[in-house]
């Protein structure tokens, strides 16, 4: 594990191996400690999961296995493989270029992804990153996983080639700071690509998919939030670019974070 990538989330502060009652991880100058758990650092630890990402990261934690069975039915009768390829077409990955997926899941689209680059993935959902591990050894994949909210990456400013996230941001508690995370962890000229449900998609899900119906009630969704969230990259930004794929069943945000964005920070600490 590349110790020198990761930092406190919390409070930035650097990490060393350290062990404590008995486990191993990692720990910052205050002691913060946060255990490894099957061979991945858990950021969340001691950490209270609250709103939205509380529902999400237990829909997930208890329907992980459902939606990885789903995604290999769809992998034999649909062009899903494809698609998700063609999604991420424009991120431009090169021999070598460290790639961050926010929200990894399965790890369904690494596999779509140039074999000779290096993949980190992190998810707030524990099940989601065990089917992700198990996947990654069956497809032979080299990968670097942690468990964290997407609003508190847990890396240093400026260490990813490219970064993308598909398919959580709608429900995520707090869009614009997840994507501030995002920025900061790109390195300057790095692309940044978002892709998330239309709610001509999440209608079309509850209509098809019996589980989706069973697990999350439609009247829970807000549907407010089911656009490209363009509002929440900083206005310096100028390269922002919104399409629809799928037959406008998701929303694609794509922009570059710029060499520096002057007279502020990307996104202010420990909000
Ligand atoms: C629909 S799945 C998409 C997984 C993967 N990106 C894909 O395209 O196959 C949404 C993922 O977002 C994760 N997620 C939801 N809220 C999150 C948050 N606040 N921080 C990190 N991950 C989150 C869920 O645990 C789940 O794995």
């Amino acid at each position: 594990m590349e110790l020198d990538i990761f930092q406190n989330p919390y409070t930035g502060l650097p990490l060393h191996w350290a062990s404590a009652k008995r486990q191993t991880g990692l720990s910052d100058a205050n002691g913060a400690f946060f255990p490894l758990r099957n061979g991945y650092p858990n950021f969340l630890a001691g950490q209270k999961i609250t709103g939205l990402n509380q529902k999400i990261q237990q829909f997930y934690d208890r329907n992980g296995r459902m939606a990885g069975l789903l995604e290999r039915f769809f992998n034999l009768f649909s062009p899903i493989r494809r698609q998700r390829e063609a999604w991420l077409d424009g991120l431009a990955i090169r021999p070598g270029d460290r790639v961050l997926e926010v929200s990894v899941g399965a790890g369904w689209n690494i596999r779509q992804l140039p074999a000779n680059a290096r993949y980190y993935g992190m998810d707030i959902s524990s099940g989601m990153l065990d089917h992700c591990l198990k996947n990654a050894h069956r497809w032979g994949v080299q990968l670097n996983l942690c468990q964290a909210n997407a609003e508190f990456l847990p890396y240093r400013d400026n260490v990813f080639d490219s970064v993308f996230h598909i398919g959580g941001i709608n429900f995520f508690n707090d869009r614009g700071r997840a994507i501030c995370e995002m920025i900061r962890v790109a390195k300057p000229g790095a692309p940044i690509v978002i892709i998330d449900q239309t709610a001509k998609d999440l209608k079309k899900q509850y209509r098809q998919l019996v589980f989706v119906r069973h697990c999350l009630r439609e009247a829970d969704v807000d549907r407010s939030r089911l656009y490209a969230p363009a509002e929440f990259v900083p206005e310096e930004i100028r390269d922002v670019e919104v399409k629809l794929l799928d037959n406008g069943s998701l929303y694609r945000l794509s922009f570059n974070k710029p060499a520096s964005i002057p007279g502020r920070p990307f996104c202010v600490p420990n909000t």
